[in-house]
């Protein structure tokens, strides 16, 4: 798909492993997912253009460089916050909106609850942090209310996706490229991604 990037790293593998395993704590659970996040955030921004500017050094000035695009890290709660700490890590400066969304277990649906963005969204690149791509409702979603409220550079970042949701968010965003680690098998019948790592959120929050 040419939308996807898939962020592969040894460091990566290794720690995936660690969120699938069922039996690793809340605790272990967190702080690996935002060390994973670090790395992320480095391969995501990769790309990212840069100005130039003059600094002074202690002995002569030189040429140093600033990132040309407002930055704007956007978690989709809960699950998406656990990403967050590792992004700030290496964009210390990007502002920080939210949007609240859960899926309707039954219809697998989103439905959204909560959402606060900063201002002048449009001129900025928008960094789209959930961590979980499943039927890809919720990111798709997400991903629309984002452009509504006037985003046009919007990257989505997850850590894990099946095909049927990399493959919604494609086809209803194509101009949004999409980041993850991995994409696994496919979906059970519970909308759940296999072999997957169970439920984010509840894992992230101690709610399972
Ligand atoms: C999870 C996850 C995504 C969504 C993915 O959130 O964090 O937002 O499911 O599923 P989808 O691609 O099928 O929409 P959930 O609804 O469990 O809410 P939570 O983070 O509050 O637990
Ligand atoms: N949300 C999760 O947290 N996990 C899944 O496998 C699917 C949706």
């Amino acid at each position: 798909m040419k939308n996807l990037t898939i962020i592969d790293h040894p460091l990566i593998r290794r720690d995936l492993s660690v969120l699938r395993n069922r039996r690793t704590d809340n605790h272990l659970f967190r702080t690996t997912l935002r060390r994973v996040a670090s790395v992320m955030a480095f391969h995501v921004t990769s790309d990212l253009a840069l100005t130039t500017e003059r600094v002074a050094t202690p002995l002569e000035t030189t040429t140093g460089y600033v990132l040309r695009d407002d930055i704007v890290i956007v978690p989709v709660l809960r699950a998406g916050l656990g990403l967050v700490d590792g992004f700030l890590d290496f964009l210390p400066d990007a502002r920080v909106g939210h949007i609240g969304l859960y899926r309707n277990e039954k219809t697998l649906e989103p439905v959204e609850y909560y959402s606060k963005f900063p201002r002048s969204l449009g001129k900025s690149l928008v960094l789209l942090l959930d961590p979980m791509l499943a039927t890809g409702g919720s990111g798709s979603a997400a991903i629309a209310f984002l452009k509504q409220k006037g985003a046009t550079k919007i990257r989505f970042v997850t850590l894990l996706a099946a095909p049927e949701g990399v493959r919604r968010v494609a086809s209803r965003h194509p101009d949004v490229r999409i980041f993850s680690c991995v994409v696994d098998r496919k979906l059970n019948a519970r909308g759940y991604i296999v072999p997957g790592l169970g439920d984010a959120g509840d894992r992230i929050f101690g709610t399972e």
